[in-house]
């Protein structure tokens, strides 16, 4: 890796890949992000002035834009995170998750596939050696399972909801790339991340918020749907993993095998911050909500040798404590787009 292109590292996972990179790698790092509600420089402040990182604030939807980066950084690997992700927005707006998460995965794309291949002809279906394009994916594209089973790399895509759908279309999209054009793709589908930099409108930031605050903690439903939940840093060492050691063209699964219910996950932060129970406040279901997603890590700890860092209490601990160091990050983060 020489010259990396982060979309969406002011977002929550993209951000703690850009530390991550940065802690291990000698690489420039381009950050193109829109700075949505969603992403915040916030989330990189104290690597601001590093002269490895260079931000720009930029739509992934501009052709000519991301067309001129390539240019003018010659990028040889693309980690691919920008989009829009929670999963109540897209009910309530479903269109900007397509061109978001679908057209602009296509951009990309294209942007790659022209400037890595080796002829100017359209037909030409041979790269530079080494460039590789990773798709940030979601196990949410295999839709939801029964109490029993996993989500392997072979399970069929079923996505229940339009941010699920918008994701399993565009790893569809990068997938015919790959195959029509032979273009050099990864793609890894990740469960449920917690950690740092987490937008308050997720589960864990929005129950601690909430408990910090005195407020009552919203659960859908019964609170019974199970999530397998991956401290954030393992996922960007399965990210550089399947980035450097991956075989191209392959789907790589990532997850801990930390199965919980939104309640224990909900009991869990109260009981961290010495909070009553009572303030647990069933709200009505989110519309087709999905019971169970519980990702098999086989291939990837198998064939690449990853495996996660973290226990799940050891990840919690360290995250709830970040958000109590951070409180004013907490607050901020809703204001400064
Ligand atoms: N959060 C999870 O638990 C999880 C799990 C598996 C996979 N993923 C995937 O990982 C990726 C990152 O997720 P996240 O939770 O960090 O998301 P996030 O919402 O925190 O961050 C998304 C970032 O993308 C930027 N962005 C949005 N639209 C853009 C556009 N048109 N052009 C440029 N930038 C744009 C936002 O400003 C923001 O910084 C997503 O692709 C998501 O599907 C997330």
């Amino acid at each position: 890796m020489k010259t990396v292109l982060v979309t969406g590292g002011a977002g929550f996972i993209g951000s703690n890949f850009v530390h991550y990179l940065l802690a291990r790698y000698d690489a420039q790092i381009v950050n193109l992000d829109l700075l949505t509600y969603a992403g915040s420089l916030s989330n990189v402040k104290d690597v601001k002035d590093d002269p490895r990182l260079h931000f720009v604030q930029g739509d992934i939807r501009d052709r000519e834009l991301v067309a001129m980066l390539f240019a003018q950084y010659d990028f040889d690997a693309v980690v691919h995170f920008a989009a829009e992700s929670h999963v109540d927005r897209s009910i309530a707006e479903p269109e900007v998750f397509l061109t978001t998460n679908v057209i602009g995965t296509q951009v990309l794309l294209d942007a790659a596939r022209n400037h890595w291949r080796l002829r100017p002809d359209p037909r030409c279906c041979e790269y530079r050696d080494g460039v590789r394009y990773l798709q940030v994916s979601t196990d949410e594209v295999y839709g939801a399972l029964g109490p029993e089973g996993f989500f392997t790399e072979t399970t069929p895509l079923s996505p229940n909801s339009p941010y699920s759908a918008s994701k399993a279309s565009a790893d569809l999209v990068v997938r015919a790339y790959a195959n029509t054009y032979a273009l050099p793709v990864l793609i890894t589908r990740c469960s449920n991340n917690y950690g740092p930099y987490q937008h308050p409108e997720k589960l864990i930031p929005l129950m601690i918020s909430s408990a910090l605050a005195g407020l009552p903690l919203p659960v859908y439903g019964d609170g019974l749907q199970i999530r397998d939940w991956l401290y954030v840093e393992d996922h960007c060492a399965a990210i550089d993993t399947v980035l450097t050691k991956g075989k191209l063209g392959e789907v790589y699964n990532i997850g801990g095998n930390n199965e919980k219910t939104n309640l224990e996950i909900v009991k869990l932060v109260l009981a961290e911050l010495g909070k009553d129970e009572s303030l647990i406040s069933f709200v009505p279901d989110r519309l087709g909500h999905d019971r169970r997603y519980a990702i098999d890590n086989t291939k990837i700890t198998t064939e690449l040798g990853w495996a996660p860092a973290h226990t799940f209490d050891a990840g919690i601990t360290k995250t709830i404590q970040w958000y109590l160091d951070n409180e004013a990050w907490l607050i901020g983060v809703h204001d400064d787009g």
